[in-house]
């Protein structure tokens, strides 16, 4: 059967922000070190940092970095960070249980932000683990202060004359979590946000600040816990955290494809909660959805790499991604696209080895996996308007969210009245006919179909073979009297750009 959808420039859900295509940069395995930084690296700038990577991480298209955690946050003394790299401590990372040398600190992270372009923005999240409302007004003043005070001439004497101009800032870090250090109750939790966000506008009223969702729709306090913390928050953030891993369990590859179909029920109950707060408290103002972790994490599989306690950069979290992998992931993209109204910030969850689209060997080369391709697309061409995509499509059976549709897609118009389709076909055996009733759209005709696909939907992007897995263009797609027809290929992602 053929899926089916129609798109009119009238029926919009809202402007696409670029911050959609924000990424992760944690103090966790070797995701800095021998990841972005890595002195030694024949790529090396004068900073240290692998240029080799920052070449891939712009042509990733990657417009927020949020940092240094995660759960290193919540044990992090950001004055560790600062100042001499050879006088910097080093300390117990608990959370992987790792040691910290610290050499790449608060400034290597902004010079990194800075080299991505202009456009890139930091995210920087404060440790409300271990400490409170005194370290993050410090660590704000250090950072954002110009000048004429102790904390910002410090910035200064270290070597940082214009402040970096930090504007968002997450409230802490899976404060739900009991694997969290200084885990709290959403009570506990939801007063220490308010003051410090009180007390964090009393310096600066315009930061965006990120309030501490829960860290899984699964997790046994979600929902109680958005909504005891915006009862505490709601005048003093704009915006309320999600995270979510999904993996393939027990062989079940068909519930596996259907993974944004819970992104998508998680995004839709955090608005309908964050709304309902806002209804009981009779106010005007809307929170909007940070979605700051966001990926395809095997995290029931052993570490295949030995590690021992409290060693430095330990291979931890290396995921090597597949083709059916990739497929899932720009389902994830597809689904934030299309919560574009109030999901205003994503960072996918990380940059560089850890879960990550770019891989790195010490010393040696840097790729692409699998997923890099999905996310690179996505953020070089879907910005603007999303359209309201409705999808006729026919579905199939999974044990996890019963019937889902074999068709997975968004829709989104540039300003040049361009649009490109991001579609995904689950169908692990059956290419998917594609039919779009474009017609008040003025669309002409087809200017690309890529798709990823692949005989083997286990294949993967190595060291040995980096460009194993690349989009491949599609013939035979077409624009025809108003109407798109083409075909998707069974397992794959695709984008089709019309003009
Ligand atoms: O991204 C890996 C970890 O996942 C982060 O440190 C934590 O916030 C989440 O549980």
């Amino acid at each position: 059967r053929t899926a089916r959808f129609a798109l009119d420039p009238a029926f919009t859900i809202g402007e696409a922000d670029p911050r959609l295509f924000g990424s992760f940069v944690e103090h966790l395995g070797r995701c800095v070190y021998t990841g972005v930084f890595e002195p030694d690296h024949p790529s090396a700038d004068a900073e240290g940092l692998r240029t080799d990577v920052l070449e891939l991480v712009r042509e990733l298209g990657v417009t927020v970095v949020r940092y240094p955690g995660g759960n290193f946050v919540s044990g992090y003394d950001w004055e560790d960070s600062v100042g001499p790299a050879e006088e910097r401590p080093r300390r117990l990372d608990l959370a992987w249980r790792s040691t910290e040398s610290n050499r790449f600190g608060l400034s290597e992270f902004i010079g990194f932000v800075r080299k991505i372009g202009p456009r890139a923005e930091p995210m920087m999240a404060l440790n409300l683990g271990t400490r409170g409302v005194a370290e993050a007004l410090a660590l704000q003043e250090y950072a954002n202060h110009p000048s004429g005070t102790a904390r910002s001439e410090q910035r200064i004497a270290h070597g940082d004359k214009d402040p970096f101009g930090i504007g968002l800032w997450c409230l802490g870090n899976e404060m739900d979590g009991p694997w969290q250090t200084g885990h709290k109750t959403a009570g506990e939790y939801g007063r220490l946000a308010a003051e410090t966000a009180r007390a964090m506008r009393q310096i600066d009223p315009g930061l965006e600040l990120v309030a501490c969702g829960s860290s899984g729709q699964g997790m046994a306090t979600f929902a109680e816990w958005e909504a005891t913390v915006l009862a505490e928050t709601y005048d003093l953030v704009d915006h309320i955290s999600l995270h979510a891993y999904y993996e393939e369990t027990d062989g079940d590859r068909d519930s596996f494809l259907a993974s944004a179909v819970d992104m998508e029920s998680f995004i839709e109950n955090v608005v309908a909660t964050c709304d309902h707060v806002g209804a009981r408290l009779k106010s005007t103002k809307r929170i909007n959805l940070s979605f700051d972790e966001w990926n395809v994490w095997y995290q029931s599989r052993p570490n295949p790499h030995p590690v021992e306690d409290w060693q430095e950069a330990p291979r931890l979290l290396e995921d090597v991604y597949t083709v059916t992998d990739a497929v899932v992931f720009g389902s994830l993209l597809i689904a934030l696209l299309r919560h574009a109204d109030r999901v205003a910030v994503a960072c996918l969850a990380q940059l560089v080895n850890v879960i990550a689209p770019i891989m790195t060997e010490p010393g040696g080369p840097a790729w692409r996996q699998t997923t890099f391709h999905p996310f690179a697309q996505a953020s070089a061409h879907g910005r603007g308007q999303v359209l309201d995509v409705r999808v006729d499509s026919p579905t199939y059976t999974t044990r996890k969210y019963g019937e889902a549709d074999l068709l997975h897609a968004t829709a989104v118009r540039a300003e040049d009245g361009s649009v490109t389709v991001f579609a995904v076909n689950r169908s692990r055996t059956e290419a998917l006919p594609l039919e779009a009733a474009l017609g008040r759209t003025g669309l002409t005709a087809v200017l690309e179909h890529s798709a990823l696909a692949d005989a083997d939907p286990d294949a993967v992007n190595s060291l040995h073979d980096p460009d194993r897995v690349t989009p491949h263009p599609v013939e035979g797609t077409v624009l025809r009297d108003g109407t798109l027809t083409a075909v998707l290929e069974p397992l794959s992602w695709n984008m089709i750009r019309l003009v």
